[in-house]
């Protein structure tokens, strides 16, 4: 008998926003150069682009992709990436010379290829609210200033119209190059929001925050009414500076309570009565942090092998297994289950590094992560639904990274329906490393037509390489959906089961 498990169709939490399947790319190792701007590889078009990695952007539907960071925002000049005279730089904060040949223009054209909206996160580090207000003159001006105007020149007559715009990355951290106070950081933003809503008063405004009511009770009280969006951050698998990857069980603990910045940030934007003007951008999560040794520390690597070389370490495609797609998998339908106040939420990075997008010279490899969103994007519904277990559900013991001992639930269970059309679809993962679940869906789509679709490996270990495929998505039809149909989740596996006419 499966555990008895009851969809209500008709208690709707929410209508997610695609944008909660957004990405995240930066200046960073090979995340834009060698990365997706490759203008000398045969793979890439008249603009340097790889359309091999844009054809599988598109494939997974990117509705938005912030860039161009993260830390590296925080001292770059955008003004020294545009026009015709591109002078490289030293890139203070990943100790890096950046050739400035990708700029705003070339951004850009990478989301008209890609279909999504852009997302600029600006220097609050060592720029300016001025500098920052001026990238709004010149991607949304029609003609007027000098910045518009440049913009012309460089070759784009009509404005960018660039909807969202980040003020900051995480200014919050030692970590971070201009690293702010409380204090300092609630007046510059409040500067840097009002000279940006002079320019374009329709632009979306987020603020670096975090899960930290002092922070954020400053940040809010000052600049409440000017900003659109809050923004967090989050990694589980901590790894800058040792790339040891957690293992499966390790990876199931940090699913136990995922959202709970969330909940936290929820609480302090409904008591500043702020719940129903500010949402939620996660505008940047994963699993797995970036490696990327003696450089977010005091001790500075001395040689470029202590701190450049191990960012290669990144690209072990081994290291992404079932544990990310079970894990990112949770994440998403967690984000879905809040999406009455998350409304964005990006993956870090969309590409490399961490990525769900590997690529070298001769093409890319679709990590497991990758697949997770093509079924959220491509199977499961716009409306989210209420679902809960009738029976107890099943669980399994975990030990954190930090050796602590959890009970973490197996099943994690997300019900949608289509607001444009008939049917169901039901994100089913199981935790279990070794155990497969059964469930009895209760769900009024009497009659339709159900199939299954499982994204499983051999192992909880199975990757995805250069030839070599270990995870993949499988379809399998159940025929007509009765009330006393059992479905079977394999050990370690994310499933969507559709319900359709
Ligand atoms: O490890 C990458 C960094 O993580 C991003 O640049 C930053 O935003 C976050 O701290």
């Amino acid at each position: 008998m499966g555990i008895s498990v009851q969809v209500n169709e008709k208690r709707i939490r929410g209508l997610r926003s695609p944008m909660l399947y957004g990405h995240f790319i930066e200046h960073f190792h090979r995340q834009i150069y060698d990365g997706i701007y490759d203008p000398a590889n045969p793979l890439s078009d008249e603009d340097g682009m790889r359309t091999d990695i844009i054809e599988a952007m598109r494939r997974i539907k990117v509705p938005i992709l912030r860039w161009p960071g993260g830390c590296f925002v925080s001292s770059y000049h955008w003004k020294d990436g545009v026009g015709k005279n591109r002078q490289p730089f030293f890139d203070k904060a990943w100790r890096v010379e950046d050739p400035n040949t990708f700029g705003t223009d070339e951004y850009i054209k990478m989301c008209r290829k890609i279909g999504c909206e852009p997302y600029i996160c600006t220097n609050a580090g060592t720029g300016t609210a001025e500098e920052m207000s001026d990238w709004v003159e010149y991607c949304n001006l029609e003609t007027e200033g000098k910045y518009a105007k440049w913009r012309i020149e460089n070759g784009s007559p009509r404005p960018y119209q660039v909807k969202y715009w980040s003020i900051g990355n995480e200014n919050y951290g030692f970590w971070e190059i201009g690293a702010k106070s409380a204090e300092e950081w609630g007046r510059l933003v409040k500067e840097a929001a009002k000279m940006m809503k002079h320019v374009d008063p329709q632009a979306q405004l987020s603020a670096a925050a975090l899960s930290d009511l002092d922070w954020n009770i400053n940040l809010l009280k000052n600049c409440g009414p000017f900003l659109d969006w809050i923004s967090i951050h989050e990694y589980w698998d901590m790894m800058p500076e040792k790339n040891e990857p957690a293992t499966y069980e390790q990876c199931m603990a940090y699913t136990d309570h995922i959202g709970h910045a969330v909940d936290e940030v929820r609480g302090m934007l409904a008591a500043m009565k702020l719940d129903k003007k500010i949402r939620i951008a996660f505008d940047e999560w994963n699993l797995r942090s970036w490696h990327h040794p003696n450089v977010h520390t005091v001790r500075q690597g001395i040689c470029k092998e202590e701190y450049i070389t191990p960012r290669d370490k990144n690209d072990d495609n081994s290291i992404y297994t079932m544990a990310d797609a079970v894990f990112t998998a949770c994440f998403l339908s967690e984000m879905n289950r809040n999406c009455d106040i998350v409304g964005m939420a990006n993956f870090a990075p969309i590409l490399n590094t961490r990525g769900c997008i590997y690529s070298y010279p001769e093409g890319i490899v679709l990590r497991s992560t990758y697949h997770v969103f093509d079924l959220y994007v491509n199977y499961m519904g716009d409306t989210v639904v209420d679902v809960w277990a009738q029976d107890a559900i099943p669980s399994m013991q975990a030990a954190g990274k930090n050796g602590q001992e959890l009970t973490v639930d197996t099943l994690d269970l997300l019900a949608t329906t289509w607001s444009d059309r008939p049917g169901a679809a039901v994100a089913a993962v199981n935790k279990h490393p070794s155990e497969a679940a059964s469930i009895q869906l209760s769900l009024a789509c009497e009659g339709m037509n159900a199939v299954i679709y499982r994204l499983n490996g051999e192992s909880t270990d199975s990757y995805n390489d250069i030839g070599r495929t270990g995870v993949s998505i499988r379809r399998e039809e159940l025929g007509k959906y009765h009330a006393s149909m059992e479905i079977r989740l394999e050990p370690h596996s994310v499933n969507v089961i559709q319900f359709l006419p």
